[in-house]
């Protein structure tokens, strides 16, 4: 598998004030597939994906993106080579409407240079060329009616939506996503995992996905890892993970 993986974490381990978050995990995630991750709450697994994010820093081991070392890359940065990631509650700027806080996703993506705001004609044709691009990824949501309006008149689901929008405007090589459907309804949860198999066949995207809804997940990965207390207990397809003890004494044992 070594040589298809887009993502390999070695031996990544975290602790919070003396408290083991992580401990000790190896995985590696295939490149154009979608790989599911769960456990139950507290097992490390939001730890895992802030570690590979950058937002969180490690304390030991390695992670490979795309066959570079990424640790102690800032975030940005591992976004800029096209790792991007959603977050459990979502983080949108309340004053702007939906369109701008597309647009702010991808400019943070790219760097902005404020130097650009002096010469606002050579920076025009790209905001609207910006623009374009935004409304083109809300549209393929479905949400572009939405777009001039501020995120607070929004609902939960759509806001979820719009998390999306905001993760693939940079064409993402893979997109790490915590809980995409929690707190949305069972029908927009379908929508959610239908547009992730879209954009894996369409754009080739790798995903990896934390997620509690397990009979949703399911029908969508191709292989799902199992954290409990910290560590990776088991793994393989989700035939084989549904079948399996340790999962269901994890699950069952809290
Ligand atoms: N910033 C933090 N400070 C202290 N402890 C934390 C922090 N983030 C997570 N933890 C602890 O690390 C463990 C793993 O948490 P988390 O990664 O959020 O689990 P999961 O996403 O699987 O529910 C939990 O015991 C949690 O309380
Ligand atoms: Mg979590």
């Amino acid at each position: 598998m070594k040589g298809e993986a887009i993502l390999e974490v070695e031996h990544v381990s975290k602790s919070f004030v003396g408290l083991k978050a992580v401990d000790d995990v190896s995985i590696a995630v295939k490149r154009g597939h979608i790989f599911g991750l769960i456990g139950p709450n507290g097992s490390g697994k939001s730890t895992l994906f802030n570690i590979v994010s950058g937002t969180e820093k490690k304390d030991g081991g390695r992670v490979l993106f795309d066959g570079s070392p990424i640790d102690d890359l800032p975030s940005h940065e591992i976004l800029q080579l096209g790792l991007a990631r959603s977050f459990q509650i979502p983080r949108l700027f309340f004053g702007m409407t939906v369109l701008d806080n597309t647009m702010t996703a991808f400019k943070g993506q790219i760097g902005e240079h404020p130097i650009a705001a002096l010469t606002p004609e050579k920076w025009e044709p790209q905001e609207s060329e910006l623009a374009a691009k935004a409304r083109r990824e809300l549209g393929l949501l479905e949400i572009q009616d939405l777009y001039l309006k501020p995120p607070t008149e929004i609902s939960g689901g759509q806001m979820k939506l719009l998390q999306f929008a905001l993760a693939f405007m940079g064409d993402p090589k893979m997109v790490l996503l915590d809980e995409p459907t929690a707190g949305v309804a069972p029908r927009l949860a379908q929508d959610i995992f239908n547009e992730i198999d879209a954009h894996r066949r369409e754009r080739g995207t790798t995903f990896f996905i934390i997620e509690h809804r397990l009979e949703v997940l399911f029908r969508h990965v191709d292989h799902v890892f199992t954290m409990d207390q910290r560590r990776i207990i088991a793994e393989g397809k989700p035939g084989e993970i549904v079948n399996d003890k340790k999962v269901i004494d994890a699950y069952l044992g809290g």
